[in-house]
């Protein structure tokens, strides 16, 4: 049987880019989707251009908002019964430099994207172990890797997140719930449009190396590869990918090509 059939999968950040992709791919799975993000009117367009809408139910929140989070597990968990999978990808980026930055924004990030994603974990675990089954699957970033300039906040982010997902499945080595992490590279998506700026606007401009980044689609292809994968921490994306190792191996000179460029 296809690894995917007859499962309940919750994705967050569905409403656009990675999750909607993802969401898309799915749907043609015969499983059942919880679709989460804040907008509802691009969470039921989603639905709507998915196969099978009958099997989607939809989900709204902000994880800024997350002390919510036992509540949003509970009605995710009753929706269907129980949940598989987490897709925990709902997230948002930033772009400016650190001192500029109002720290209203830095705590926004790691609301959202550090403390938002790990209280659906928190959450969510004890059923999962409950229930002696589940996979939650954390969507990180290359940048959370090494720091680089007008990234400070989302670089630090997603940062904490993945260690916080390789210490959590060390302490969970002998569960039956499967942990993993990806870390995409530059995927084209609205990520870079909707990063904040130092006063907590829209950037609304697009960076090229998103404009020429993977497709969305082609990124959700290997992201149900990863998902069925055994490994814990998978990287997708393009040559940029060769950033982590370069940094990694020779942090000087990877800074000095960064400063040159
Ligand atoms: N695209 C890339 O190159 C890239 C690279 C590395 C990592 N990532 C990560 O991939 C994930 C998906 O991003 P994307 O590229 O698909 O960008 P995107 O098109 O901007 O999608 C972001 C998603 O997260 C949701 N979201 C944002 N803030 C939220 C909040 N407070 N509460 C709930 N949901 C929220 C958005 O929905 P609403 O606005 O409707 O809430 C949207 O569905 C993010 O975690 C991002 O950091 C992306």
């Amino acid at each position: 049987m296809e690894y995917f059939t007859g499962k309940t999968i919750w994705i967050t950040g569905a409403s656009s880019g990675i999750g909607e992709a993802l969401a898309k791919k799915l749907a043609s799975q015969n499983v059942q989707l919880i679709l989460s993000a804040r907008r509802l009117e691009e969470l039921e367009r989603v639905k709507s251009e998915c196969t099978h809408p009958e099997n989607i139910r939809i989900l709204p929140l902000d994880l800024e908002q997350n002390s919510q989070a036992h509540e949003w597990v509970d009605a995710a968990w009753k929706t269907f019964g129980s949940i598989d999978i987490l897709v925990n990808n709902g997230g948002i980026g930033q772009f400016g430099n650190a001192l500029e930055t109002d720290e209203r924004v830095e705590r926004k990030l790691f609301e959202i994207n550090y403390f938002g994603n790990i209280a659906l974990t928190k959450h969510l675990l004890p059923k999962m172990l409950e229930a002696g089954k589940g996979q939650i699957m954390a969507i990180s970033s290359i940048a959370g890797k090494f720091g680089q300039p007008k990234l400070a906040a989302y670089s630090a982010s997603k940062g904490a997140l993945t260690l916080y997902y390789e210490s959590l499945k060390e302490e969970l080595i002998n569960s039956p719930v499967k942990l993993q992490v990806v870390s995409p590279g530059f995927i084209k998506t609205s990520v870079t449009l909707n990063s904040l700026k130092p006063d907590g606007s829209k950037m609304n401009t697009n960076s090229p190396a998103q404009e020429n980044g993977m497709p969305a689609d082609v990124f959700a292809e290997k992201l149900m590869k990863a998902i069925r994968s055994s490994k814990f921490h998978t990287y997708i994306g393009n040559k940029e990918l060769l950033a982590v190792p370069f940094h990694a191996v020779l942090p000087g000179l990877f800074y000095k090509l960064i400063r040159k460029n």
